[in-house]
């Protein structure tokens, strides 16, 4: 659905260079929504922007629904530009429009007719559901709701994209929950594939499928939600996924275990069903292990639970090679870790 390719990007504003990509590949998949995540000046607004051409690259490929943006004229690039909703993080709404006008806008800018317009904008503000505001002045609203005009005004093309730049950044965390909600349904019921930027991991863990981490420019890690917060391989995203799961040992432990000598442990990462299921006592009852548990952390990530165990593990070496057949059996991911 998107793609970029390779790249990279220099902002020029009075003669000093600022590179804010450097050599930056991704996909977006269909149905996907997609987190890119990164402190701030890591580049997430550039890259986003590429997407409906708002900012060109400098080289590299950009790729929307198999076409290359930089072939095109600037008419096809208008008519791709409709197939890409945006929303922003201070909401852009026209203040001295109403919330009916408002949405209305991008419809009337493409001279669509007043009936057609009509049950558009009534459609929408009930999805959003704000049609009690049709009437009302974006001032009259909360903030939480001034961004469902946004997302309801960025739909109201019928786009195949919506494009997220931090649109939950100035929302309390009940709100943010509440408009998380309302872009899954977008996804869900519309099936519009979502790009979202963000700097808070907690938004990524609600409504993400995939998820980029970015740093200076640059994309130093990139899969799925459940994977990189599984096992995040890079420093900063380790930082990020620490802030809403526990998948190091907190130090207080690792003092003790320093104490008691153990400087080897298992981890185990289970995924959805086997979260739940007894792997442990399968350890202890089939294989005859003596397992302790040192460290546990349970995580709700989309519809799953994703569960990280630290364990130390006594046995025989023959008994433990038929426990680590047994994980793999059950696509539980394991690892020997030094504490
Ligand atoms: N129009 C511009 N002209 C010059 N430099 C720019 C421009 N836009 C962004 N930059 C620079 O490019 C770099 C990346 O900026 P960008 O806005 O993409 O970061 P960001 O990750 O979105 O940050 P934030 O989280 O603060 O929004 C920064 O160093 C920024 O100063
Ligand atoms: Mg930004």
């Amino acid at each position: 659905m998107i793609i970029l390719e390779d790249i990279h990007k220099v902002y020029l504003r009075k003669n000093v260079e600022t590179t804010a990509l450097k050599g930056v590949s991704l996909q977006v998949d269909k149905g996907d929504i997609f987190g890119v995540i990164g402190y701030s000046g890591a580049g997430k607004s550039t890259l986003v922007r590429l997407v409906n051409y708002l900012e060109r690259p400098t080289s590299g490929k950009v790729i929307v629904d198999g076409q290359l943006l930089a072939d095109r004229s600037a008419h096809e690039l208008r008519q791709i530009k409709k197939d890409i909703g945006m929303i922003f993080q201070h909401f852009n709404l026209l203040e001295s429009k109403t919330i009916y006008q408002n949405v209305a806008m991008p419809l009337i800018l493409s001279k669509k007719g007043k009936k057609e317009t009509k049950e558009r904008v009534t459609e929408l503000l009930a999805f959003v559901g704000l049609s009690d505001k049709a009437n009302s002045y974006p001032n009259e609203l909360s903030g939480g709701q001034k961004q469902r005009v946004g997302i309801a005004r960025a739909l109201a093309s019928k786009p195949k994209i919506l494009l997220c730049d931090e649109a939950t950044s100035a929302l309390d965390p009940q709100t943010t929950q509440s408009i998380l909600d309302l872009l899954k349904k977008v996804n869900n019921e519309y099936g519009i594939t979502i790009m979202l930027i963000t700097h808070e991991m907690s938004v990524i863990q609600k409504v993400c499928n995939k998820v980029a981490v970015m740093e200076e420019g640059e994309i130093i890690e990139q899969g799925s939600v459940l994977d990189v917060f599984g096992h995040p391989k890079h420093a900063t995203s380790k930082n990020f996924v620490q802030t809403v799961v526990r998948t190091e040992i907190p130090e207080n432990i690792k003092r003790k275990l320093a104490v008691r000598e153990v400087t080897t442990l298992t981890k185990l990462e289970m995924v959805g069903d086997h979260a739940t299921e007894p792997v442990l006592q399968s350890l202890i009852n089939k294989f005859h292990l003596d397992v302790s548990v040192v460290f546990t952390n349970m995580t709700e990530i989309q519809d799953t639970t994703l569960a990280i165990w630290y364990l130390q593990i006594e046995g025989k070496e023959s008994d433990k090679r038929a426990a680590w057949q047994f994980l793999e059996e059950q696509n539980v991911r394991y690892e020997e870790v030094t504490v």
